[in-house]
């Protein structure tokens, strides 16, 4: 069966890496096409891996050589590039967020569900990480009883200064706010969002760090430390409190060296470094879902949610009081 043949609009740092890893190491699909507001970096990327440029997104989406399409654009354009997607049916892989307004991804949802077939997944890539499939295992075996508490911490080495106080919740926390109602299987009832003493390493517009109180359906507790500018690099910490035991994400393994009178094991300096399997896993799946028919990954009611429960987590931290957040039901279409 021939490639499924995919156009990217969004020619930056993550677009560029699905493009390299497409074209470079899995099978199935090819990434024939590239388009971004800046045409320079189209041009640039395009010339790497021998692509066709087009001067506007909607085009690209709409062209009849393209089968399915990669939104790596900056997340206020998300939605409408989804949109052109959906009009133009085809399979369509946008990294998260979905929008980055609720209301922009509940008109996804409202569209996709008008079309009469699902057609988006959201680039919620946690899903895809080996220690984090480990982790879903072992708490649905049931032999640690049920979860009571989850002590969670999101770091990273620094962020750039357009980075703001709003984005570590929107940009950053809503992987957890993927990823964990993923793990547990229950939806989010209410948020309080508590702002420590603020980090000297971190610019002006920062609030860093930032810690997230989130409470489940049944009760459940997670408190989730937001750390953007660490300074020491990117860690991922979940632990979950078990009725009768405790377990913790096991973190990917790197050499562990005894050098010098000291023993170390490097920390990974960012994303790219620590999810490389799951990027791989995510997009290879998608091109085989794509070619067969079928949405498997986060669709766009899970990217949906993401984006809601983000900006009821930002109302929390703006107001100081805790929010609740209704748990809405899910449409027949995404079950
Ligand atoms: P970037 O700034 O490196 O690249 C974004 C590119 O999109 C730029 O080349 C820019 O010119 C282009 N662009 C912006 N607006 C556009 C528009 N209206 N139409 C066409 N092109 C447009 O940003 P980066 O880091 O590559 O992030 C891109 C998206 O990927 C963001 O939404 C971000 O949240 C998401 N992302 C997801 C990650 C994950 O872990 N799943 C990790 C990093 C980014």
């Amino acid at each position: 069966m021939s490639n499924l043949r995919i156009g990217v609009v969004g020619a930056g740092m993550i677009g560029r890496s699905h493009i390299e890893r497409i074209n470079n190491r899995l099978h199935s699909g090819a990434v024939v096409a590239v388009s971004d507001v800046n045409l320079e970096n189209a041009k640039l990327v395009a010339s790497e891996f021998n692509l066709k440029v087009f001067e506007n997104g909607e085009d690209l989406i709409a062209d009849s050589n393209i089968d399915a399409v990669i939104i790596t654009s900056w997340d206020p354009s998300h939605e409408q590039y989804v949109l052109a997607g959906l009009k133009a049916k085809k399979y369509i892989f946008c990294e998260k967020p979905l929008s980055d307004k609720a209301v922009g991804a509940k008109r996804i949802v409202e569209t996709e569900i008008a079309g009469g077939e699902k057609l988006v997944q959201v680039g919620y890539m946690r899903r895809y990480d080996k220690s984090y499939i480990q982790l879903k295992e072992i708490l649905s075996s049931g032999k640690l009883g049920e979860p009571l508490m989850l002590h969670c911490a999101h770091r990273n080495a620094n962020v750039p200064d357009m980075y703001t106080t709003e984005m570590a919740i929107e940009n950053t926390a809503v992987h957890e706010l993927d990823v964990l109602r993923w793990l547990l299987n229950e939806e989010y009832v209410s948020a309080q969002v508590l702002l420590p003493k603020k980090n000297r390493n971190a610019h002006a517009k920062l609030h860093d760090p930032q810690i997230l109180l989130l409470e489940t359906e049944s009760g459940i507790r997670i408190d989730l430390e937001i750390f953007v500018a660490n300074n020491f690099g990117y860690d991922i910490k979940t632990e979950v409190c078990c009725e009768n035991g405790i377990v913790n994400l096991p973190t990917p393994a790197t050499p562990y060296i005894k050098f010098d009178y000291n023993e170390s094991v490097a920390i990974p300096a960012d994303w790219k470094v620590r999810f490389t399997d799951a990027y791989d896993k995510e997009l290879q799946e998608w091109i085989i879902s794509s070619k067969a028919g079928r949405v498997d990954g986060p669709n766009s009611w899970d990217g949906y949610l993401a984006s809601k429960n983000a900006e009821l987590c930002s109302l929390a931290r703006e107001s100081g009081e805790i929010v609740k957040m209704s748990v809405e039901a899910k449409p027949l279409f995404y079950k």
